[in-house]
């Protein structure tokens, strides 16, 4: 019984892990472990032996048992040790640099033009860039024989021969969605739509894709008045300014008529742009009085309804704005750039809060 004793407990004390322990456990105390070997023999004892080998053996159960149990428990104290070695945190160590992005300018005048339009009770539309050459031209009084289809430089999606669906384009303006917004929603009606147009064209100041909003104010009494007050303070408010030099050129576009352009003052001096200054003249918009046609087209009663319209170049007036000389770079993605003209995407325009910081 000793042997065992010694046996077994030095076993406990060198166990390694709880499945050393168990195996331990089911050799000694199991059902079928030496200890019960040895109790199945009290039966062929005399009565006396059987007295002291009796208690003797549950002693030395029991002995083994507790063992176990605290071996068990320490093994578990040291499993935890070791895990608080290992798995630690110093939550003392200053945090990563933060890295947030920054928004792009196009994305910036965006905001603030939307901030300063719905100001005036304009609400946002949106169209597809995919779109019939309906939407695109005709309905927008530009017929298939018209000069300004070439004029546009169009993109057009391609069709399989034998595909009889309407011929589809990447849009070239916004337009479309002033007959998709008249549809919608009928008349009266005040709508911007912001959003990405394209055309076959490349240089400082063009890039196959850019961006537009376009404008539609309906309404029973609206004139060419209306229109140059809210061009005006719109540009006033966009450049935050008191007074922007403006020039109203008489124009020509099928959908509108009458038809006005609209320039900026600028100077372009040793690759920077400059604002309100110098001898240059910077288009930044299209507008006019609806065409009826096109609000016939639009599904409204031109002789009841009648407003105006106008589409503008936000790119063009991000770089007025902020004074990037070349369009070209909005879409290099050159992150060099993207730091140097981005903006805290945090802070949202507003006209209480400020457009740009
Ligand atoms: N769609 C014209 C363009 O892209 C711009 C334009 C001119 C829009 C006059 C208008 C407008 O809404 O009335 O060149």
């Amino acid at each position: 019984m000793d042997d065992l004793k010694s046996k077994y407990l030095s076993q406990i004390a060198d166990a390694a892990d709880e499945n050393a322990l168990e195996t331990i456990r089911v050799a000694a105390v199991g059902k079928k472990g030496e200890v019960a070997l040895k109790m199945r023999e009290l039966g062929k004892m005399t009565p006396e032996e059987r007295q002291v080998a009796g208690p003797a053996l549950n002693a030395l159960k029991n002995e083994i048992n507790s063992a176990l149990v605290a071996k068990k428990a320490g093994l578990a104290d040291a499993a935890l040790d070791e895990r608080l070695r290992t798995e630690w945190l110093d939550v003392t160590l200053p945090t990563r640099a933060s890295r947030t992005g920054t928004l792009h300018p196009v994305s910036q005048a965006s905001e603030e033009l939307t901030a300063i339009f719905a100001e005036m009770g304009f609400s946002v539309a949106e169209g597809p860039r995919i779109d019939t050459d309906w939407y695109n031209f005709d309905a927008l009084n530009i017929p298939g024989h018209h000069p300004a289809r070439a004029e546009m430089d169009t993109f057009y999606m391609h069709r399989a021969e034998g595909d009889d669906r309407p011929p589809h384009v990447l849009r070239t303006h916004t337009s479309p969605v002033q007959i998709r917004s008249m549809e919608k929603m009928g008349a009266p009606l005040r709508i911007i739509c912001p959003g990405g147009v394209y055309r076959a064209d490349y240089d400082q100041t063009h890039t196959p894709m850019f961006h537009q909003v376009e404008g539609l104010a309906l309404d029973t009494d609206i004139s060419m008045a209306n229109l140059k007050w809210t061009l005006e303070e719109f540009v006033k408010s966009f450049f935050e300014v008191d007074d922007v030099e403006l020039r109203f050129r008489a124009s020509h576009f099928p959908f509108t008529e009458p038809s006005a352009e609209v320039d900026i003052r600028c100077s372009w001096k040793d690759g920077t742009l400059k604002i309100g200054e110098g001898d240059d003249w910077m288009e930044i918009l299209g507008s006019g009085m609806v065409h009826p046609k096109v609000i016939a087209a639009g599904g409204i009663d031109p002789d009841v309804y009648q407003g105006f319209a106008f589409g503008i170049g936000i790119d063009r007036l991000a770089m007025l704005k902020y004074g990037i000389p070349d369009l070209r770079a909005f879409f290099d993605s050159d992150l060099r750039w993207l730091r140097h003209y981005g903006f805290q995407c945090l802070d949202m325009p507003s006209l209480h809060g400020g457009l740009s910081r």
